[in-house]
């Protein structure tokens, strides 16, 4: 069961009551998502690229997602999305998480109208812009595809310790591209080193309200 609940900037995220865990920062889901996610994964990426193809961890309520199609169709940026999500919310949730504030109503509807279909096969939400939903865990995901860009936004290591395991970090980082770029939340030793062991340089940003610290890393 998913419980509503607000967060300190004024956005809302949800309660898992099985993991027992929220899905975004107490500190504010918006402001976690625009930190981590747009600002230190796909601004970065996009100084370089204007075609930029992401392998999310966790799809979740979408919000990382609309985040970054809003970025995308600001900046021309062609975006291929990929987020792997083993345990999909309805869209009756999605469409309570009040999330369509923060986009344009084109963006939003697209991604509601496309959503169950992506769970099942890539959508074309527009011209530019692609939406595939792997309705798989991580460890079972496989696809010939290498991407630009990995948000990791699994829960954290304390609620989801399986998510965070050498071998599983390195079987999600297998999917980047040379010179790609991984970016979570999160920053531990144990994350440093398995991270350092698939060959990537880090770096440690200042994270989100609430985190002293996140990852960047970028893969050799
Ligand atoms: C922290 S939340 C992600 C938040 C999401 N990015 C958003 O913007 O709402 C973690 C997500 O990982 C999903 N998840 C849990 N175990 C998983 C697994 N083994 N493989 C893939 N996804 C998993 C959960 O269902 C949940 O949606």
């Amino acid at each position: 069961m998913n419980i509503i609940t607000p967060t300190a900037d004024g956005s809302n995220t949800l309660y898992n009551e099985t993991i027992g865990e929220h899905y975004h920062s107490k500190h504010g889901a918006l402001q976690e998502s625009r930190h981590v996610f747009i600002d230190a994964g796909l601004k970065f990426v996009s100084a370089e690229k204007s075609d930029i193809s992401i392998l999310e961890v966790g799809f979740g309520t979408g919000l990382n997602f609309i985040l970054s199609v809003d970025y995308c169709s600001q900046h021309n940026i062609h975006l291929d999305y990929t987020s792997i999500e083993a345990f999909p919310l309805t869209t009756e949730v999605i469409n309570q998480t009040g999330y369509s504030a923060y986009v344009s109503s084109e963006i939003w509807n697209s991604f509601i109208s496309n959503y169950n279909e992506a769970l099942h096969h890539p959508q074309a939400l527009s011209e530019h812009c692609k939406l595939e939903i792997p309705h798989t865990t991580l460890d079972n995901f496989t696809t010939v595809k290498r991407f630009d860009l990995i948000y990791y936004d699994a829960f954290s290591v304390q609620h989801q310790p399986e998510m965070w395991t050498n071998e599983i970090i390195a079987h999600a980082c297998n999917f980047l591209k040379p010179g790609g770029t991984f970016v979570t939340y999160a920053i531990t030793g144990n994350l440093k080193r398995a991270v350092k062991a698939c060959g990537f340089t880090i770096e440690k940003l200042p994270g989100a309200p609430g985190k002293r610290e996140m990852l960047r890393a970028i893969k050799i």
